[in-house]
């Protein structure tokens, strides 16, 4: 009789320290958006994106109190081609300096001058592009993610991205692709001699 009560002191104390130990330590517990982003690829891409930054190149701004502010309606769709830049002055250029435009969305630097490419869910962006194309342009740095094609340019920091793990390149990729279509045909990018 003795050793069945003690058999079931014993168990009651491992059920309180098995309860004890699965409850999550107070505020540890996940939020609710990053749970949702461990379950659906097209979430996690979404937080990648707002997180990494890619808007502030590839999302055209409009001019507020405090500076540059996104543009919603044309949300990554790259430098507008309705948006003509004025001239550059490349004097500065010899003297060490790198430029940006205003919306962010075009440099001129030794490496002449880029616009950032459209990269919504459009034709004109990464709307018809298979997955391939996509790791190509983000590990390899190839324009349309291309073999043939040439590099991409200076700010985009592909070579960053190229350490992102296949899922989560795969989910900005997704992402990307269920964008609103921004309908825009980026500038090519000039060398400096034709500036
Ligand atoms: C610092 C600026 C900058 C940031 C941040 C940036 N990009 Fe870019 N990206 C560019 C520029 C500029 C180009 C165009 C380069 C060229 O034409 O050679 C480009 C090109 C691309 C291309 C190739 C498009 C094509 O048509 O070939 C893809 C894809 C791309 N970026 C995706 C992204 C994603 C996804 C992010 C965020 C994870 C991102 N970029 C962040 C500047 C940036």
């Amino acid at each position: 009789m003795k050793k069945i009560l003690l058999t079931a002191v014993g168990m009651a104390a491992i059920i309180a320290i098995t309860t004890v130990a699965c409850q999550p330590p107070a505020g540890e517990t996940k939020p609710a958006e990053e749970t949702a982003a461990a379950e659906d690829p097209v979430k996690r891409g979404e937080y990648l994106v707002n997180t990494i930054g890619c808007d502030d190149c590839h999302s055209p701004k409009k001019m507020g109190p405090r500076g540059p502010e996104l543009d919603l309606e044309n949300r990554f769709g790259g430098h507008l081609s309705t948006h003509p830049i004025g001239p550059i002055d490349t004097s500065v250029l010899s003297k060490g300096w790198a430029l940006f435009g205003p919306e962010l969305t075009v440099a001129v630097g030794p490496w002449g001058i880029s616009y950032s490419a459209n990269i919504s869910g459009d034709s004109t962006g990464i709307g018809n592009w298979t997955e391939e194309q996509f790791f190509r342009a983000m590990r390899e740095g190839k324009y349309k993610g291309l073999e043939a094609s040439r590099p991409l340019l200076p700010p985009m920091p592909w070579q960053n991205f190229a350490k992102l793990k296949d899922e989560d390149l795969r989910a900005i990729f997704l992402y990307l692709k269920s964008t609103k279509p921004v309908n825009n045909v980026v500038p090519a990018p000039k060398q400096l001699s034709s500036l």
